[in-house]
Order: C-alpha cells, then sequence, then structure tokens
C-alpha cells in the first residue's frame, strides 16, 4: 500500500478521535474470560483489531463483526492458536492470561524481533510463575500450563503496559488475592481494569502502581465502550501545530494528553482545553524543547517519532531520549532523506532545526514511523510517496479522509 502526500498543507477545521487501540486489544482478549456475549461499541476500523478477531475466532469464540461494533461469544476451545496470525502482532500474547485463567493451558509462537527492538515477554512469564503456572519452551514456542491459579505477590521489575495486563487478566480469575507491585500506569491498564469489573471482577488500584486483584469464579458478559485513542489524538494535534493550523481535536479526555500538551505548548503551540474537546492551534515559530519518553504519566513513546518530525523545523536543536525501547529511531533515516537534520547516538536523538523538507519517497517501518512521515510529508515542499503505508492503518482510522476533511491532499492506493 502506499499514500502520495501534497506538501505545503495548513490542517484547519476538526477531526473526531477514535476508540483506543491499545484498551482495545487487551479488552478483545479479556473477552477469553467468559462464554457470554461480550459487545465492544465504537471499535474503530483497523487492522490490529482485524488480526486480533481472526486470532480469537481461531480459539472458538465467534466473532461478529459490524459496522464500529464487535459481539463475541462462545467458548474457546483452543489454546495453541497458529504461528502466522501471532507473528503479526505483538498483542497476541494477551490471550495467554485469560486462557491459562481459564482452560489451564496456553502455547504461543515466542516474539521474533520487530522493528523498534526485541520485546520480549519475559516479566509476563515470571509473572504467570509466580501465580503457579509451569512455564517450558517447545521449539520456539512457550507453553504455560496451571490446573489453578493462585493468588499472590508479583514485583515488576518494569513498569510493562503488556505484562500488567496479562497479569491482570490471570489474577482475575485465580483462586486468592493478588497484588501486582510496580505496575503500569497507563489509561489503557485502567480501561482494562473497568471492562473486567463491569464483568463482576475486583480490580482494585488500576492506574496505580499496586493492583489488588480478588479472584472470581465467573465473569458474564456486558457491553462497553473503550476510551478515545490518546496516541492518535496526539499524532493529530502534533501534525496541526507542525502545519501551523488552528483546529478541534473532539473525543478526547485531556487528562490522558497532558504530557503532549505540555509539550507542545512549551514549543510554541496554543491548546485550550474543554471537557471533551480541545483547540490547538501554532502562530509562533517552533521553539525546540528536551523530550525523554516514559511510562505513563510521563511522555509517551508512542509519540516520539511524531514529534520528532514536528521538530525537524524548529528553531534551534532538541533532544530526545527514547528511554522505553532500544531502537525507536527507524524514522530518524527516512526524514533524513526528506532534508531534516538529525544525529543518533544510542538511545538519543539530537534534532537540528532545519528552514524546510523536501517531499520525496519514503517508507514505515512502524505504524508510529508511519505517522510521523505522514507529519513530515504535510509540511515538506513538494508530494511525498510513503511506502508500506498498510502499517499506518493499522493504528489510525481513515486517516486520509480525516486529514483530508482538514485541508490535507492525501490519496490511498
Ligand atoms: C504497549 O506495548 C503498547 N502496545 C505499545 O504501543 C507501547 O509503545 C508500549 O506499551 C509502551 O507504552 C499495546 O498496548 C498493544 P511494554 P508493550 O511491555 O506492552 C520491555 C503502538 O505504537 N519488556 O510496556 O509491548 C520491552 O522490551 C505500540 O501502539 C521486557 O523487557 O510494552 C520494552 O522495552 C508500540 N520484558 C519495554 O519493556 C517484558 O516481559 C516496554 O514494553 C515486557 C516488556
Amino acid at each position: 500500500m502506499k499514500m502520495t502526500i501534497k506538501g505545503k498543507t495548513i490542517l484547519n477545521g476538526e477531526v473526531e478521535i477514535s476508540s483506543s487501540k491499545n484498551a482495545i486489544l487487551p479488552i478483545l482478549a479479556a473477552s477469553l474470560l467468559t462464554d457470554d456475549i461480550i459487545e465492544i461499541n465504537k471499535v474503530p476500523n483497523i487492522n490490529d483489531v482485524i488480526i486480533i478477531s481472526k486470532l480469537l475466532t481461531q480459539l472458538g469464540k465467534n466473532v461478529k463483526q459490524e459496522p464500529s461494533r464487535l459481539l463475541l461469544e462462545g467458548n474457546c476451545n483452543a489454546y495453541h492458536p497458529p504461528y502466522e496470525l501471532v507473528r503479526q502482532i505483538r498483542a497476541s500474547f494477551l490471550i495467554m492470561g485469560p486462557l491459562l485463567a481459564r482452560k489451564g493451558k496456553v502455547r504461543v509462537a515466542l516474539p521474533g524481533g520487530c522493528s523498534i527492538g526485541t520485546r520480549p515477554i519475559d516479566l509476563h512469564l515470571k509473572g504467570f510463575q509466580a501465580l503457579g503456572a509451569d512455564i517450558s519452551l517447545n521449539s520456539g514456542d512457550v507453553v504455560a500450563k496451571a490446573n489453578q491459579l493462585i493468588g499472590t505477590h508479583i514485583y515488576l521489575d518494569y513498569p510493562s503496559v503488556g505484562a500488567t495486563e496479562n497479569l491482570i487478566m490471570a489474577a482475575a480469575m485465580a483462586k486468592g488475592v493478588s497484588h501486582i507491585e510496580n505496575a503500569a500506569l497507563e489509561p489503557e491498564i485502567v480501561d482494562l481494569a473497568n471492562f473486567i469489573n463491569s464483568m463482576g471482577g475486583k480490580i482494585n488500584g488500576a492506574g496505580t502502581n499496586v493492583i489488588k486483584i480478588e479472584g472470581v469464579r465467573e465473569l458474564k458478559g456486558i457491553k462497553y465502550t473503550p476510551i478515545p485513542d490518546r496516541i492518535e489524538a496526539g499524532t493529530y494535534m502534533v501534525a496541526v501545530a507542525a502545519t501551523g493550523g488552528d483546529a478541534l481535536i473532539k473525543n478526547i479526555i485531556p487528562e490522558h494528553l497532558k504530557a503532549i500538551t505540555a509539550k507542545l505548548i512549551e514549543s510554541g503551540a496554543e491548546v485550550s482545553e474543554s471537557e471533551d474537546y480541545l483547540r490547538i492551534r501554532r502562530e509562533a515559530k517552533i521553539k525546540p524543547v528536551y523530550i525523554k519518553t516514559l511510562p505513563y504519566p510521563g511522555f509517551p513513546t508512542d509519540m516520539q517519532a511524531q514529534f520528532m518530525a514536528y521538530l525537524s523545523c524548529s528553531l534551534g536543536s532538541s533532544v530526545i531520549s527514547e528511554s522505553v525501547f532500544e531502537n525507536r529511531f527507524m524514522h530518524v533515516q527516512e526524514l533524513a532523506r526528506m532534508g531534516a537534520d538529525i544525529k543518533t547516538e544510542g538511545r538519543i536523538a539530537i534534532i537540528r532545526g532545519v528552514k524546510k523538507l523536501t517531499g520525496a519517497k519514503v517508507k514505515a517501518s512502524d505504524l508510529r514511523a508511519g505517522a510521523a512521515l505522514v507529519i513530515a510529508a504535510l509540511i515538506a515542499q513538494g508530494d511525498t510517496i510513503l511506502l508500506e503505508s498498510e502499517h499506518v492503518d493499522r493504528g489510525y482510522e481513515n486517516i486520509a479522509s480525516k486529514l483530508n476533511a482538514m485541508g490535507a491532499q492525501i490519496e490511498n492506493e
């Protein structure tokens, strides 16, 4: 797939944010905790949801996809999803917790590398072992077994989002009480806990670094609408600021955007917040800033590439320190091909502002790098062709039509 993006665009008007990809994926996995009907509303039409839906179907779930609604029902009778599906998306690992809790057995291919780092699952497995599971390796797959998970104290060496989510789902139906210490605080974890509590779960403390989970014997079907996507919202905020536009970002939770808003204001943009929307505009020159990516509520690593594109035309040198992933600068080379002046040293990038970017043929290596290249293309002189743009469609619903409605000229091919 490729996108042709016209340069020198100014984004105005408004954009409606979709439900959060990173909230929906664990929630879909958590649907395995019951055989009852689960109805998820306002589901965005993005590839990652389609892949996880296929995975759940392979496990025996009936998954009915309606326009922006998903219905899931039935008993999952398998525990070993096909490698071809698991390898497509890291969120596949999120089925381990629920399958262990309900079936006592799960087998998935160990993660390969991906473009932003090795991304092991050692913290997930250590937590499952603490809950009483036996973990073994079998020709490239990890197999976890447990007749009955027993509640316990789990200390996470790193506040891993996925490990926190997986262990919440496993502990939700374990025997007894569990505490996850040094848990991740991301809003998507709070959303998962709210979803499971609506099903009859007993989870307290989500959104803090100690989560208490009281195991229950049964969880019921419910209807649920996930939170808005804070990274999609942040991406549009940066795009409007980068183009010097003035627009409303609608269907947001401002609290979830604090770090992004603060950095945009520091760089010279103006943001005014209301209850579920905000207005962002930029008239002043872009000021350089220092960014260090951190677990929530710090500056999100998923916004790092987009900010780098924005800062490539700032008045001076900015520094970005990527503390979460060991290899999340794949977009640097592509931005450099558009004229950006960026030096990287390990996990540090120094971005020296240039007067302009020039359109070029570039390639998306992952979802957020792709989004960064779309932003760079909007401000560049001339047209840009973004190859492998399917990466962007994994997490941004209708991005071309949303941007075109704000004044962009993007063709999806
Ligand atoms: C989630 O990935 C998100 N994905 C990522 O978003 C996001 O970048 C990441 O959290 C950090 O915020 C989803 O929610 C589906 P982690 P996850 O476990 O759970 C290391 C996007 O663009 N680690 O918090 O995989 C890991 O290698 C995606 O939407 C271990 O060492 O992130 C990484 O360096 C990209 N061992 C760091 O922790 C483990 O067992 C953070 O990983 C687990 C993680």
